[in-house]
């Protein structure tokens, strides 16, 4: 009796603990065929409700050497812990056909979303394939994205995931606080529309690192509610650079703030370092730094264009104020004519611009050239082209 009871102890006491690393919910487990022909949406949606109801951490895997085809698929927390993983070592891809997805009413949103997971890690060197090609030539339909990640906490993405040709943005996310991401792959055509890399938007505390990404549209694209984030150690092109905005639509308040981005080569780029404002917004984008930032073959390394989506004559007594932004080691080749373009308006000028160390040469090897309007700030150390308008 007495015996019993003590290894009954031990089992309450020591069984989560020596569990507690090892709770898998692997897809196969639950019917997945991994053969990229039959659909594994329902394997995944099973094996998604017992890990997100594991009370010792779970890890849900989604082995390698194998491709799933998935359609629409919806993670909802919150769960039972607060240390969920996703490994994804496995290929995961949408259906080719706009017309077989199916979705939750008749618009498509997203292939992948996470809602309220805590504590969420992505892992694995999986490729999540959007199959975005006839949704691309197909302009009539809203097209969705390959992953949103929303209303979720505590999130990391890691270990080499790779996201490719989505039917719009890759991986949209939204809503979080403390979030890490390195180590991601994003790769589309140049020429394929509004395929967004990474869209930030509610997100404080971000770190983003070693990444490299290509695409048709921004890189990198940060947005309302966005503050407190680096961005670091980047590889992007093709695409349209990492962008702040666009910010001030249709006269929306927007308030962007504390962005650092870092150590970030453009290749074969529209544009580099990028704010972008519409005319009639409110809000503000402030205490934005660049740096070390090389550039090879950019049409606008430096760009803030407070008269996005429309022109100089659009202009409004609103726009988005834009102030402590500085570009400190901008190096490289422009593949226009221009190295710094700082477009704002007379109503609400750009204040406290600095532009510190600046070689941008032409193809041809001559100084770029630049334009500011109503811009204040100032302009010091090696400056090619000069920038006299800050000086
Ligand atoms: C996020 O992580 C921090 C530190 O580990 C923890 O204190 C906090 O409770 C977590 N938040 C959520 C919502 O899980
Ligand atoms: C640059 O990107 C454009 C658009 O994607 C592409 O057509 C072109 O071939 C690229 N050029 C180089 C030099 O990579
Ligand atoms: C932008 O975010 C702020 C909160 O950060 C919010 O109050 C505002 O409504 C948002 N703007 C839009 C257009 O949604
Ligand atoms: C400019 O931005 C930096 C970094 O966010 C911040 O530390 C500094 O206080 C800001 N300067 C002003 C004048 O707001
Ligand atoms: C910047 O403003 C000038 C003058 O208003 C305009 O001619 C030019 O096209 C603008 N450049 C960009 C890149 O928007």
């Amino acid at each position: 009796m007495r015996n019993s009871f003590n290894f009954f102890t031990f089992f309450l006491v020591c069984y989560p603990i020596l569990t507690a690393s090892t709770v898998v919910f692997n897809v196969l487990d639950y019917g997945a065929n991994g053969n990229g022909q039959a659909d594994d949406t329902q394997a995944f949606a099973k094996a998604w409700v017992e890990t997100c109801a594991s009370l010792s951490p779970p890890t849900m895997i989604i082995p390698s050497g194998r491709t799933f085809l998935i359609q629409p698929l919806r993670f909802v927390g919150p769960c039972k812990s607060n240390s969920i993983t996703v490994k994804i070592d496995g290929n995961l891809v949408a259906p080719a056909n706009p017309y077989s997805w199916r979705c939750d009413g008749n618009v498509c949103h997203q292939l992948v979303y996470f809602h309220e997971v805590y504590g969420l890690t992505l892992r694995g060197q999986g490729v999540i394939d959007g199959q975005g090609q006839q949704w691309w030539q197909n302009r009539n339909l809203y097209r969705p994205t390959i992953m949103e990640i929303a209303n979720s906490d505590n999130v990391s993405i890691d270990g080499g995931l790779t996201f490719k040709d989505s039917p719009s943005k890759h991986l949209v996310l939204n809503g979080i606080d403390s979030l890490s991401v390195s180590n991601l792959n994003v790769e589309a055509p140049g020429d394929s529309p509004n395929t967004d890399g990474i869209l930030l938007q509610y997100c404080t505390n971000v770190h983003i690192t070693t990444s490299r990404i290509g695409t048709g549209d921004d890189c990198i694209a940060i947005v309302n509610g966005t503050s407190n984030t680096r961005i670091d150690n980047i590889v992007c092109g093709p695409g349209h650079g990492i962008s702040i905005g666009s910010l001030g639509r249709n006269g929306e308040e927007d308030k962007v703030e504390g962005i650092t981005v870092s150590n970030v080569l453009f290749k074969n780029t529209s544009n580099g370092a990028r704010i972008k404002t519409w005319q009639g917004g409110r809000g503000y984008a402030r205490d934005i730094h660049f740096e070390k930032l090389w550039f090879h073959g950019t049409v606008y390394p430096i760009i803030i264009d407070q008269f996005y989506g429309g022109n100089q004559y659009t202009t409004s007594e609103h726009a988005v104020e834009i102030s402590n932004v500085s570009f400190r080691v901008m190096v490289g080749i422009s593949s226009g004519d221009d190295a710094v373009v700082l477009n704002c308006s007379k109503a609400v000028p750009c204040k406290d611009v600095v532009v510190e160390n600046l070689h941008v040469v032409t193809a041809g090897g001559k100084p770029a050239a630049y334009g500011c309007e109503n811009v204040f700030g100032r302009a010091l150390g090696h400056l090619i082209p000069r920038l006299s308008c800050l000086l």
